[in-house]
């Protein structure tokens, strides 16, 4: 008899591998995008509805840190129930009574500071878990500082959390960032809301564009020029009025069962309703390249975002390769295309992606090490990753180091190779896809 493919005790998963993935699986919410919903619906005036909000511990964080600054927020359910935000208006954020949290979340923490900077004579402090405590600030609250006059503090000349806000009047200003970052971005279009002139920031790359997207949707004054979009400028002095926001499945999940699919024999998966914004598609570009089985169908697009099916089924894979340009539209795929490269014919490269080493943890470090814990072959390099495939791998005991990415990518390779493996951590998974064992199951017919 075949024992279970997938065993969940607690904080580990066993994996045994052996089948195939096969059915059809909702990816949930767009991380960014509810993110984005929760914060801007804050600050309009009026309700914002939001439906496919994505219930992870991350916009969790996001609506908790909202509710203490008094913003009625409903409850963020696992089921279909929509979202409702009662806006407080540009200005109707209250001084909570307490630090705000943001938990493992980079956006929440990133984003506020933007949007707290310019609530006038109101004082915040933000913190967060071990990771994000250690995860650069500076790259937000330098900019925010310098260049629009906003008063933040913390460790290291305000570049590591906890972080104290002092909200006062900022100005606009022409920001060059130094790297192509959406967070950053963001941060400073959402204090630009309320500063006393335009704020236009400038990127390296173009990074995800939600929250232009979003912004203008909710009735902002936002430009979008320069050479692929690098340019945005947003105009203070509109108000903003709550919406009706409808999230799409996000691709960044998406891509688990996307190369999952691609690399183990005998898979095929369909994937509705995911987002395909064109600032996050690298993924499927480069899975497509290496000559996954991957179709697009029944492209639509819902509340200002592309959308679409997605089909994939197990394929031969040539090896891929990601350079800078490249790098921002996969950011947060490039643990799972670590894992396919591994069954992937020839050498795969990946450089330019130095960001990795300040995500929720060193991504090109834990992936290295974890992957060399299964016999894999990883060359890990200052600012990427060169993996020559295709690759045997054995089970091992394997650790997440805390990184929903990285749980859900480890499973992957433990998926393909030569016996049971086990994945300590497990549960950071919750992070951004909540369900994603129990999916998993069900889709090994488990
Ligand atoms: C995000 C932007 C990216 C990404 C993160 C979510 C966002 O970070 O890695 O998971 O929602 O703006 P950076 O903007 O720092 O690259």
């Amino acid at each position: 008899m075949q024992s279970a493919p997938i065993q969940v005790e607690g904080n580990r998963v066993t994996l045994e591998p052996g089948r195939s993935l096969r059915g059809e699986v909702m990816v949930p919410g767009d991380k960014s995008i509810s993110h984005r919903a929760l914060l801007i619906g804050a600050v309009a005036e009026g309700n914002t509805t939001i439906h496919g909000m994505l219930a992870a511990e991350d916009p969790r964080s996001t609506a908790e840190c909202l509710r203490a600054m008094g913003v009625a927020v409903s409850p963020l359910e696992d089921g279909n129930q929509p979202v409702v935000v009662q806006g407080v208006g540009l200005d109707g954020l209250q001084e909570p009574v307490d630090v705000l949290n943001c938990g493992n979340s980079g956006t929440t923490m990133r984003l506020l500071l933007g949007l707290l900077s310019g609530c006038k004579g109101r004082y915040f402090v933000l913190t967060g878990d071990g990771s994000l405590r250690q995860r650069p600030m500076g790259r937000v609250s330098h900019p925010l500082c310098q260049a629009m006059g906003a008063s933040i503090h913390g460790r290291a000349n305000g570049a590591f959390a906890p972080l104290g806000v002092s909200g006062c009047q900022l100005q606009g200003g022409v920001i060059g960032t130094s790297v192509p970052s959406a967070q950053v971005k963001s941060a400073l279009l959402l204090a630009g809301l309320t500063a006393s002139s335009s704020v236009s920031v400038i990127e390296p790359n173009r990074s995800r564009d939600h929250s232009e997207r979003m912004l203008k949707a909710f009735g902002a004054d936002v430009q979008v020029n320069g050479d692929y979009g690098r340019h945005v400028r947003l105009t203070p002095g509109r108000s903003l009025r709550g919406q009706e926001v409808h999230v799409p499945g996000d691709v960044s999940s998406a891509a688990f069962w996307l190369v999952g699919a691609a690399v183990i024999p005998g898979s095929r998966l369909r994937l509705p309703h995911v987002g395909l914004n064109p600032t996050r598609t690298g993924v499927v570009e480069v899975l497509q390249a290496m000559g996954a089985q991957l179709q697009v169908e029944n492209r639509r697009e819902i509340t200002g975002e592309p959308v679409g099916d997605l089909l994939v089924q197990h394929s031969a894979l040539g090896p891929f390769s990601i350079g800078p340009d490249l790098v921002p539209r996969l950011v947060d795929e490039i643990p799972a295309l670590a894992v396919a490269a591994l069954f992937a014919e020839g050498a795969s490269r990946i450089h330019g992606a130095r960001e990795l080493r300040v995500k929720e943890t060193d991504r090109l470090a834990v992936m290295t090490r974890q992957l060399r814990a299964m016999g894999a072959v990883v060359e890990e390099t200052a600012d990427g990753l060169v993996i020559e495939g295709p690759q045997k791998l054995r089970g091992a005991g394997l650790d997440s180091e805390t990184d929903h990415r990285v749980a859900m990518s480890l499973a992957l390779a433990a998926l393909n190779a030569q016996g049971p493996s086990r994945i300590h951590g497990a549960d950071a998974a919750g992070v951004s896809y909540p369900g994603f064992w129990r999916q998993l199951g069900r889709l090994l017919g488990g």
